[in-house]
């Protein structure tokens, strides 16, 4: 690695286990030579936090093997050195495959990574606004293209989010309302009614009307699309909520990772579900929905979306996010 443009040391957050075994996160100078070996350096302006990084920085072993690491499967900042792809000073977004799982993530002043995982930062984005986006952004975005594309119309239709308040939640409320859906938010906390309003949702329900025990094969059609982040039983109500060639996107696990539904949604109702993986959509898919965000999606009230921390923050919020105590998206000046 060409390190000539480099300091001799870099900020990164840092998780490793304690001799109890516990897992702490502190805020270290590491030496440059600690970046993997890839072929695009990029000096991180911003980063953000999601849920798979407060997983990592507890020591799940489901998101990371090898401690200890630096998380943050996020960042956007500038190319350091000239490739294949990318001169010095292009300003770049890196969102998901490998990065801050087992690959030193973004919570850090410098990241090294495959040129494959780098996107141009689109012209109608600051990198601080790619950042408010983040994979929870984009992962709503992959669930709004997916709707437009299934034909749900904009103006004339509903469309459900479910843990509104989250990340992906928050961003989905605002991205489905600036392209003109009735938005219902499904949300647990009643005390954030007014700011989802603010953000875009005709309605706010309880999360509990979202969670039928009834035990029946079929609910009343209530929505025409849904995006689920929460899944188990939320994810099952949901579906057998969806009316007549709807279709519901799931992308999280909040609650449960299970689903046990009848499959009458499926063949009465000829309701679609359709994953998200966000981390592993290919470049050009990728490429498409970073342009769809900067010109179409992008909310105008974005900003509000946002609570803006530094790195020494990080550890403070990512405990919050496993309580499931953070309202938005945690954006991180680096
Ligand atoms: N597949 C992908 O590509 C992808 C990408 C990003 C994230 N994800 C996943 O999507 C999910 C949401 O991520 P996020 O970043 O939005 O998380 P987050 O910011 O922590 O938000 C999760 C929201 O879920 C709701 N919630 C919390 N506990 C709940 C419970 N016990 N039952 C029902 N709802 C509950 C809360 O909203 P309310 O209080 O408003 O209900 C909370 O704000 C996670 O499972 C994450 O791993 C997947």
């Amino acid at each position: 690695m060409n390190t000539t443009n480099l300091p001799t040391n870099y900020r990164a957050l840092v998780v490793a286990p304690d001799k109890s075994g516990q897992y702490q996160m502190a805020v270290k100078s590491l030496p440059i030579s600690n970046l993997p070996r890839h072929e695009v350096i990029i000096e991180v302006k911003f980063s953000g936090l999601n849920y798979k990084d407060a997983l990592s920085a507890s020591g799940h072993k489901g998101i990371t093997r090898n401690f200890p690491h630096t998380p943050g499967i996020d960042a956007a900042g500038v190319v350091i050195n000239k490739t294949g792809k990318f001169n010095p000073g292009d300003e770049v977004i890196v969102t998901g495959y490998d990065l801050g799982m087992n690959t030193a993530g973004g919570l850090s002043e410098y990241i090294s990574v495959p040129e494959e995982w780098v996107v141009n930062k689109p012209a109608g984005l600051s990198l601080q606004e790619s950042m408010i986006i983040g994979t929870s952004g984009f992962t709503a975005a992959s669930a709004v293209a997916e709707f437009m594309e299934h034909g749900v119309k904009s103006g004339a239709d509903k469309v459900l989010i479910t843990g509104a308040t989250g990340a992906v939640g928050s961003m989905a409320v605002a991205m489905l309302a600036q392209s003109g859906y009735q938005v219902l938010a499904s949300s647990g906390k009643p005390e954030a009614s007014e700011w989802l309003r603010q953000l875009g949702a005709e309605e706010v329900i309880d999360r509990q009307a979202v969670d039928d025990h009834s035990g029946r094969g079929l609910l009343p059609g209530r929505w025409t699309a849904a995006l689920d982040t929460v899944g188990g039983n939320t994810l099952s109500t949901v579906l057998l909520s969806t009316r007549d060639r709807g279709i519901v996107a799931c992308c999280g696990m909040i609650a449960s990772n299970k689903l046990d539904v009848p499959v009458f949604p499926f063949i009465l109702r000829a309701i679609r579900l359709v994953g998200i993986a966000s981390a592993e959509t290919p470049r050009q898919r990728r490429i498409y929905l970073w342009n769809l965000i900067a010109e179409k999606l992008k909310p105008k009230n974005f900003h509000t979306l946002a609570t803006t921390i530094s790195l020494e923050d990080t550890p403070e919020y990512l405990s919050k996010m496993l309580e499931g105590k953070i309202q938005g998206k945690i954006l991180v000046k680096i």
